[in-house]
C-alpha cells in the first residue's frame, strides 16, 4: 500500500506505526471519498513556515506589519510575540500551564488591534502587500477537493477576514471551503469595533468546534477525517464530528524540531519535518481516484 504513496518516504515524513497509517489509509479508501472530509488549520499548516530562510507570517502578523497599524502598536505587538510565540512552542511546559497564558496573548493583541481603527475596505490590500505564501502544492490540494465535492473545513485560530482574503486572492476560495475563526466586527462606518463571538486560539478548539454542532451535523455521511494541523492544539479540531470512524492526522512540525519531535509522533500518525510542501497530503487525497480508476477498469 505505501508502494501506492511513494511520497511516505520522503526525508521528511516521520511515523511512530507507519502499520497503523496503512491500516487507517486502506480503511479510509476503501469507504471512498464520498465518505471523507478534510479539516485543516491555517497558519503555518497551510500557509508556509518559511521562505529562503525568512519567516512568514500569520494572518494576525500581516496586520500587525501592515502600514494599518501606528509604529507604537508595532512595537507592542512585536513584545507581545516575542513573549508569547517561545511560550507557545515551548515543550517543556503543559497545555494547562499554557493555556491562559495564551488567553492573555490572544486577548491583549486584538484589544491593540481594536485600537488602531482598521478598517475593513483596505484589508485586501493589506493582504496583496504582505508576504503571506500557502505552502507548495496548495492549488493542487483545495482544487481538488472542489472538484471532487469533498468538504474543507479551515479551522483556525487566526483571523477570518485575512485568511479568507488570502485564499481568494490564491483563487482557492471555493464553494466546499467553511472557515471557523476569529471574525472582525466594523461599525457603520467600516471601522474595526470588536472581534465576533468567542474567542478562538490555539487551545479551545474542541469548544470551538462543539459550538458549530450544525456544521458537523450537515456531513453526518463523512466520519472518515483527514486532519491537517501545526500545533498540538489542533488535534481536538475534528472533535465535533458525528460518529467518527476513522482519522488520519497530519503534523506539521515546524519550528523546535528535535525538542518537540517525540511529542509530535506520540499524537499525529504522520509527522512532517520542515517540510514547507503539501505534497504529502495531496499524494493521499490522489490514492482514492487512483482505486477509483482500478474500479473503473474493473467494470469496463
Ligand atoms: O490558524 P492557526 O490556528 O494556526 O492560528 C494561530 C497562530 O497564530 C498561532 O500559531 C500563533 O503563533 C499565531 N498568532 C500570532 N499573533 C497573535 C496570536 C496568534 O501570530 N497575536
Ligand atoms: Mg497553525
Amino acid at each position: 500500500f505505501n508502494a501506492k504513496i511513494p511520497e511516505l518516504s520522503n526525508p521528511s515524513v516521520c511515523m511512530r506505526d507507519p502499520q497503523r497509517v496503512q491500516e487507517i489509509l486502506q480503511s479510509m479508501v476503501k469507504a471512498g471519498s464520498n465518505t471523507v472530509q478534510v479539516i485543516s488549520d491555517f497558519d503555518m499548516t497551510l500557509t508556509r513556515f518559511a521562505y529562503n530562510g525568512k519567516r512568514c507570517p500569520t494572518c494576525h502578523n500581516i496586520l500587525d506589519n501592515s502600514n494599518l497599524i501606528s509604529n507604537d502598536c508595532k512595537i507592542e505587538l512585536k513584545e507581545l510575540l516575542n513573549t508569547y510565540y517561545p511560550i507557545e512552542i515551548d515543550s517543556s511546559r503543559s497545555i494547562e500551564e499554557k493555556l491562559p497564558l495564551m488567553v492573555e496573548w490572544w486577548t491583549k493583541a486584538h484589544e491593540l488591534l481594536v485600537q488602531q481603527k482598521i478598517r475593513k475596505d483596505l484589508l485586501a490590500m493589506v493582504v496583496q502587500e504582505s508576504d503571506a505564501m500557502l505552502r507548495e502544492g496548495y492549488k493542487l490540494l483545495f482544487d481538488h477537493l472542489y472538484e471532487h465535492s469533498i468538504p474543507l473545513l479551515i479551522f483556525s485560530a487566526g483571523i477570518g477576514d485575512i485568511l479568507e482574503e488570502v485564499i481568494r486572492q490564491a483563487g482557492v476560495f471555493h464553494p466546499n471551503v467553511k472557515v471557523f475563526s476569529n471574525y472582525m466586527d466594523f461599525d457603520e462606518s467600516g471601522e474595526l469595533r470588536a472581534f465576533k463571538g468567542e474567542l478562538i486560539h490555539i487551545y479551545n478548539k474542541r469548544e470551538g468546534a462543539l459550538l458549530n454542532t450544525g456544521h458537523f451535523q450537515e456531513l453526518r455521511t463523512r466520519p472518515n477525517v483527514l486532519l491537517l494541523g501545526d500545533s498540538l492544539g489542533d488535534l481536538t479540531m475534528a472533535d465535533g464530528v458525528h460518529d467518527m470512524e476513522n482519522i488520519l492526522k497530519i503534523g506539521f512540525l515546524n519550528d523546535k524540531v528535535e525538542e518537540r519531535k517525540q511529542s509530535y509522533l506520540d499524537s499525529y500518525d504522520i509527522v512532517l519535518l520542515k517540510d514547507e510542501t503539501l505534497e504529502v497530503p495531496n499524494a493521499i487525497m490522489h490514492i482514492y481516484n487512483q482505486l477509483r480508476m482500478f474500479h473503473d477498469n474493473l467494470l469496463f
